[in-house]
């Protein structure tokens, strides 16, 4: 293996360029070149290809986004795309491939190797931390802080109004952010996909809390089908309990922002296991971090498998919300 590309793909996560610099840095000091392959799949169908050296990756690990920039890419879900990704690539003269993203990115990872037999692997990054064959992806930790921050400050506001706040925080569908900054936020509910949800219910235990002489609460909704609308949930709740509601959605925020320590460290640890993988011939793997050590997990079970979610850290966020 000579030259290598690398690229990020779907939605972009705080730890990304730390990510990026791991893997140039790594990979020429192992006698690799670099060449970085702009906006994803689609840069990839495109020909967008930039040489990398240890100064591209300069300044970056405390940033935001991704210096490759991203993209979701239709294109690339066809065979005739891939087979044209996959040319390029060739063209190019690249023998191995390193992907930075979640689910999307891996399943699409899957198939080129598959299809096409580009060597490559995908470190896991999404802020979502739904990818089987990782503890933790990069970026989850800054979204988790950074909406924490946004409930600490919502508390104040609702202590100070007597409220009750929904904040929908991201995770496409699944509760880990939700549960994380529920937790961490010392919410008095936390609805997630992987829990059934009754709103009745819901309703009787904020309107008990009252009663034991809290005067506000904070409700953290995971983004999902299951729930709904969090606005008509406010709604809901507002009408059958008579508690001032208010609703907050963190949306994007949630994915921009400097990297936590956490992130940074993690980045750069999957990055290069990323490179180490390549150099020995490893293909079609996830590159994770399970009980603190890289791991590496076949594509085809990190695409088909779910990740559970921690049903203890659910009890105890219930438990403390006295
Ligand atoms: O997968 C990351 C994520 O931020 C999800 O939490 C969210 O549902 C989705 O991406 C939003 O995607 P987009 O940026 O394409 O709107």
């Amino acid at each position: 293996m000579k030259r290598i590309g690398i690229y990020t793909s779907g939605g972009d996560t705080p730890g990304m360029n730390a990510c990026i610099r791991a893997i140039v840095r790594t990979a020429i000091v192992g006698g690799l070149e670099v060449v970085g392959i702009e906006y994803g799949y689609a840069g990839m169908i495109a020909g967008r290809f930039i040489p990398m050296n240890m100064r591209s990756v300069s300044n970056i690990i405390q940033r935001g986004g991704t210096i490759l920039k991203s993209s979701r890419c239709e294109e690339f879900r066809t065979p005739q795309g891939r087979a044209q990704a996959a040319a390029n690539v060739r063209a190019a003269g690249m023998d191995g491939l390193i992907g930075i993203g979640g689910n999307g990115t891996s399943t699409a990872a899957h198939a080129l190797w598959v299809e096409q037999r580009v060597p490559i692997v995908v470190c896991a990054s999404t802020i979502d931390n739904d990818l089987y064959g990782s503890d933790f992806t990069i970026g989850f930790d800054t979204a988790v802080n950074t909406a924490l921050e946004a409930i600490d400050r919502l508390r104040d506001t609702a202590a100070s109004h007597d409220r009750t706040f929904f904040v929908e925080v991201m995770g496409r569908n699944n509760g880990y952010i939700a549960l994380f900054a529920g937790l961490g936020g010392g919410a008095e509910e936390i609805i997630i996909p992987e829990v059934p949800h009754d709103v009745d219910a819901m309703c009787e235990r904020l309107k008990d809390a009252r009663a034991r002489g809290k005067t506000s609460s904070i409700v953290v909704c995971a983004e999902h089908e299951q729930a709904g609308n969090v606005f008509k949930l406010a709604e809901t709740v507002r009408r059958r309990t008579g508690l001032d509601t208010r609703v907050t959605v963190l949306g994007h925020i949630q994915r921009g922002g400097r990297p936590s320590a956490r992130d940074r460290v993690l980045a750069s640890s999957i990055g290069a296991a990323a490179v180490q993988a390549l150099l020995q011939g490893e293909t079609d793997k996830l590159v994770g971090v399970v009980a603190g050590e890289a791991r590496l997990t076949p594509l085809e079970e990190n695409v088909t498998r779910k990740k559970p979610i921690n049903i203890k850290l659910v009890e105890l966020a219930a438990a403390l919300a006295k």
